[in-house]
């Protein structure tokens, strides 16, 4: 067997074995009893995270915001936001989870800051501060009733509406691709990157160990800001075209690399939405003798997500094109670089809602883990996936608490749609479903809090916790126990080539993970109907782990007799050379 030079002769970092768990802090744990999740409550759940074996820990942002998008608009990045606690109780958490062997790594939002951060204050302060080519700033006009819209160009923000906001102080608009409360950073100005790189070793000094990196696709703009082609006349033309991955954007991300991230030895993770399989080498790619590789460990791609999505999902799952998807990922990055595998996030409804089918609740949550989480990567489990935390069902359109919901609410209506509509479309695809509170347990607030939350509380929490899913063998959480165990003791699983197979089956996913000494094969049924699964059974082994249950017993199954795979099935098998 052929060895590729670059990576099987070093030896397997960290960051590949890991199992890696997501925390919004905000919905994770209250330990004082005002309602909002907390980093003490993070420390005081980190047994139950080394228990059920992460290794890894993605903290979205606890910084000081004034909470326009939960975090995202940062006003001070060497702070803590009080909510959450303060600068020693970071220091106490890092080192709480060093001690279990547990790693950190907190979001890097430096897309944009708060327009309450005082760089941004100081930019918008005169058109001849120190700071005014911080951030993007163009000229327009002053919006009145007869032109209503003279901004600098049509671009549509992520976030619904124009990406530009009109500031009276100096009679110029600044760029927002986010909120209005989300100005851009400019990355050409170098001042400014030397103070976002200074940040970062302020950071790295204190012990975390990396970054997800958020929005980082978004930092290279179209030079020369044009206007879209708007061939509907449209108010705002949706712009990613003109502000995701575009070319130029390589010499930033070097940059950033180079100065900030090499002199330490941390893991980075870049939010990559617009990257392809095609051209994720650049990103991710490993150095070798003859290459400085790309620029980040690992990165979230977003071709499998419907992120930032309008359209009513209730579509069943195209399932083909679901695993041509993943299976370029695993291909493009087999030998060269590092996939990291997630179907939930914060910015994501719940994957049983969006995948499968939360009627049959236990087969979807534990069929949907089988399928990504061994695939070859770095699994991400996002808080509350591990117990099968379902969308919440959102009775009026004033529950919704993210700006991006709030900001298409407001479109929607003015488009004429009705709140029924608006209500029916934001049930399936909203951000919210996935910052409700844990569930921790079936006590009030699902024992996320003992005071009214700052969120809704999901109304299932007392058939979906921790407490009563830790007591239950066959619950999910168990079963997600015996996957990450599975995955930690067999290195095959980290290394071994992924190889798909059926690919033109509608209803089953199935992936073999080929290593020197061993075969997996994973089997997975992502459709309602039973499915004939037509495998050679000699190429199977033994099988190590299926989610089997009926009532809530686990009953043996007779797949290797029958190859009939009930609806949301899971099988995995291994068989040694
Ligand atoms: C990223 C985050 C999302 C946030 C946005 C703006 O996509 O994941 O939650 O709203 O960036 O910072
Ligand atoms: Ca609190």
């Amino acid at each position: 067997m052929t060895l590729a030079p670059n990576m099987h002769s070093k030896p397997l970092a960290w960051w590949k074995k890991a199992t890696a768990y997501q925390i919004y802090p905000r919905s994770f744990y209250d330990t004082n009893q005002d309602g909002i999740g907390d980093i003490n409550g993070i420390i005081a759940k980190l047994d139950y995270l080394a228990d059920l074996g992460i290794d890894l820990i993605w903290i979205c942002p606890f910084y000081a915001s004034p909470n326009d998008d939960n975090g995202y608009d940062i006003s001070d990045y060497q702070a803590i936001h009080p909510d959450f606690g303060t600068l020693e109780d970071v220091d106490e958490l890092i080192s709480a989870a060093h001690k279990r062997g547990i790693r950190i790594i907190m979001d890097l939002v430096i897309n944009h800051t708060s327009d309450e951060h005082p760089w941004f204050i100081e930019s918008r302060d005169n058109k001849n501060s120190p700071k005014r080519d911080w951030y993007i700033w163009r000229d327009g006009c002053e919006p009145t009733a007869e032109k209503p819209t003279c901004d600098p160009n049509n671009w549509e923000s992520i976030f619904h509406g124009s990406a530009w906001e009109y500031d009276k102080k100096t009679a110029q608009y600044y760029l927002h691709l986010f909120s209005k409360k989300q100005p851009d950073l400019n990355w050409e100005n170098p001042e400014v990157k030397q103070a976002l790189f200074k940040m970062i070793y302020w950071w790295l000094e204190r012990g975390i160990d990396g970054f997800r990196v958020d929005a980082i696709s978004h930092i290279q703009k179209q030079p020369g800001l044009p206007s879209l082609p708007n061939p509907k006349g449209e108010k705002y033309v949706s712009s990613f075209d003109y502000h995701m991955n575009v070319a130029g954007i390589e010499k930033h991300l070097h940059e950033l690399k180079e100065q900030a991230f090499d002199p330490f030895n941390i893991v980075t993770v870049g939010e990559a939405n617009g990257v392809t399989a095609d051209n994720a080498l650049l990103w991710v790619a490993e150095a070798t003798e003859h290459d400085q590789g790309g620029v980040f460990n690992m990165i979230f791609q977003f071709e499998h997500m419907k992120l930032w999505s309008e359209e009513q999902s209730n579509v069943p799952l195209d399932l083909v094109e679901f695993k041509r998807i993943l299976s370029r990922w695993q291909d493009a990055l087999e030998g060269k670089g590092w996939n990291a595998l997630y179907l939930e996030n914060h910015d994501q409804a719940r994957s049983i809602d969006t995948f499968a089918d939360p009627t049959s609740r236990y087969a979807s949550a534990t069929a949907l883990a089988s399928c990504y989480f061994l695939m070859k990567g770095t699994p991400f489990i996002y808080q509350g996936q591990e117990i099968g935390m379902v969308n919440h069902q959102f009775t009026s359109l004033d529950e919704f608490n993210d700006v991006s919901a709030r900001n298409l609410i407001q479109k929607l209506s003015q488009q004429g749609q009705s709140d029924a509509d608006i209500l029916a479309l934001l049930n399936q695809v909203s951000r919210d479903h996935s910052r409700l509170p844990m569930q921790w347990n079936a006590q009030d607030f699902a024992g996320f809090s003992e005071v009214q939350p700052w969120f809704s509380v999901n109304q299932q929490y007392a058939d979906i916790n921790v407490e009563q899913q830790q007591k239950d063998p066959n619950s999910i959480l168990s079963f997600y126990k015996q996957l990450i165990a599975l995955r930690k003791s067999n290195v095959s699983l980290v290394v071994g080539r992924y190889q798909l197979l059926l690919p033109n089956d509608p209803n089953i996913y199935a992936y073999q993970r080929v290593a020197q000494d061993m075969t997996w094969t994973i089997i997975t049924n992502l459709s309602p109907q039973e499915s004939i699964v037509d495998i050679d059974r000699m190429q199977l082994g033994e099988l190590m782990l299926d989610n089997q249950n009926i009532n809530n017993e686990h009953v043996r199954s007779d797949f290797i007799a029958t190859q009939i795979a009930p609806p949301y099935a899971a099988y995995i098998f291994a068989r040694k050379h």
